[in-house]
């Protein structure tokens, strides 16, 4: 998919953070945008900021975590505009804590919102997206590439979002669907890192939301399947992660990774 204008796109997580500019940016691009989230006001919001630069924005309050109801989504979006050409999988949860510590109910409720959700979005759309040659993008994060200690649970469903990425852009090969994961590091400004009382070790850097947004745009123009958006020296570190994990793991150690994520934990971020 080349050009974005007239395009209409689904987008998870619309109505705060990092997908309130993901919808500016690509309402700047022409595209239509159906924004789903459970704050109506924090859609009403996202939709005037749209309209007032002359995009088209329509809310849907929707509770994604509801997985076995996400059939009525789709047919609210197709009562609300029909056909969609992107679908942008978005929202998402994290809690930093000792593993031991999570409830059962946590564990499945992030499953649910970050990993069942999305793949039964796609499931649900994926029949429209083949006819529409359409795109999908799934927003994963750093975490989905090492392991991050005190957010084990919010680790797992990421590393899951991406091996279903992965494994989905194969089976579409040459059907005309492109399909994209994006992995942000901490951004800085606006989302769940930005009001965080503890500050990130230097290596890992920060990002903001617009050159995520951009990142994104860019995945969909050019069919891009993988996108670290980042401004550390993360890259090569991954790559020798993935060979020496036991490296990687002194690394977060020594750099001050694992204090910072342990300190988010005792602080119940
Ligand atoms: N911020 C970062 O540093 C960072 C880094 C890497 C990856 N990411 C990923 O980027 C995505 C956006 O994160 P963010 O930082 O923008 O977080 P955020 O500010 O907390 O926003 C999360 C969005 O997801 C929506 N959401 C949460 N639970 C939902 C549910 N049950 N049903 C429907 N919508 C729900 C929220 O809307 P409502 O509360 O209104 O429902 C909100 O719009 C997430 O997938 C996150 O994992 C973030």
């Amino acid at each position: 998919m080349k050009k974005l204008e007239n395009r209409v796109a689904l987008l998870t997580g619309a109505s705060s953070g990092i997908g309130a500019v993901i919808a500016k940016s690509l309402s700047n691009e022409g595209v239509e945008i159906i924004g789903i989230a459970r704050s109506e006001v924090g859609l009403k919001k996202t939709q005037m900021d749209i309209e007032a630069n002359g995009g088209k924005f329509h809310s849907i309050s929707f509770d994604v975590s509801d997985v076995s109801n996400l059939s009525q989504l789709k047919t609210k979006v197709e009562n609300l505009v029909g056909k969609i050409d992107i679908l942008i999988n978005n929202a998402g949860i994290e809690e930093y804590n000792y593993f031991h510590n999570y409830t059962l109910e946590y564990v499945q409720k992030i499953t649910s919102v970050n990993l069942i959700a999305p793949m039964e979005i796609t499931r649900q759309f994926l029949p429209e997206l083949l006819q529409n040659s359409g795109h999908i993008v799934n927003i994963c994060s750093l975490a989905a590439k090492k392991g991050e200690s005190f957010n084990a649970t919010y680790s797992a469903t990421k590393g899951g979002l991406a091996l279903f990425t992965d494994a989905l852009r194969q089976e579409l090969h040459g059907s005309g669907v492109g399909v994209s994961a994006l992995f942000p590091g901490l951004v800085s400004d606006v989302g769940m890192y930005s009001d965080s009382q503890v500050k990130a070790p230097l290596v890992l850097g920060t990002i903001s939301s617009k050159k995520v947004a951009k990142s994104l745009i860019k995945a969909i123009k050019n069919n891009k399947p993988d996108v670290i958006v980042n401004s550390g020296p993360l890259r090569p570190l991954l790559a020798i992660n993935a060979l020496f994990p036991n490296f990687g793991n002194w690394f977060a150690r020594i750099t001050g990774i694992t204090a910072f994520c342990r300190n988010r934990a005792e602080l119940g971020e």
